[in-house]
């Protein structure tokens, strides 16, 4: 899959720093932020993707997000990625990884979704607006999407590009 144009544009407001792709898969987005100039981490629970990240100056940590402890306790990152996953328990702690001047880029798939497939447990689908309220005031909202969109396939998407001014 190629990184998300949604993403990619707004990666283009921030300048390259410090940045981690959370649920990273195979790195679609961490290559594309490394491709810019961002210092990557990329996080994820499958080891087996390891090998992807080997040769390449993304950093990949292979942790498990969901469990009771928060492995990332203490990290901050200027850039806060995440597309396609959704953990709603650990929200607060995920919001946390982002220092101060730095930004929340994050975009999955919304409620409505299931009428076109997967995912389609509410779990893993966004409601309209939800992100941008469970943001602390500490953040400004720079841009929001959910909208059904029909390429690379039909899909409700949603999302939220924030900065935390303190
Ligand atoms: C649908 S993929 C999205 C991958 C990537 N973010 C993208 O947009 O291409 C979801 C990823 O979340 C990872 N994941 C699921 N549960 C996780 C957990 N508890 N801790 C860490 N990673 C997890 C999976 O291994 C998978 O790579």
């Amino acid at each position: 899959m190629n990184p998300s144009p949604w993403i990619l544009r707004h990666l283009d407001a921030v300048a390259p720093s410090r940045a981690i792709d959370v649920a990273a898969g195979s790195g679609r987005h961490a290559f594309a932020m490394a491709d810019l100039g961002f210092s990557v981490t990329a996080v994820d629970r499958n080891p087996e993707l390891a090998s992807l990240y080997q040769e390449s100056e993304v950093q990949f940590l292979c942790t498990d997000l969901e469990g009771q402890r928060w492995p990332l306790a203490d990290h901050v990152y200027d850039l806060v990625l995440v597309s396609n996953y959704l953990y709603r328990p650990h929200f607060a702690e995920l919001f946390q990884l982002v220092a101060s001047g730095g930004y929340l880029l994050y975009e999955t798939f919304g409620v409505g979704n299931e009428v076109y497939g997967k995912p389609s447990n509410p779990d893993f689908l966004l409601r309209a607006g939800e992100l941008a309220s469970a943001l602390e005031a500490s953040f400004d909202i720079i841009d929001e999407r959910f909208e059904d969109v029909s390429s690379p396939s039909p899909a409700v998407r949603a999302g939220v590009f924030a900065r935390r001014i303190r």
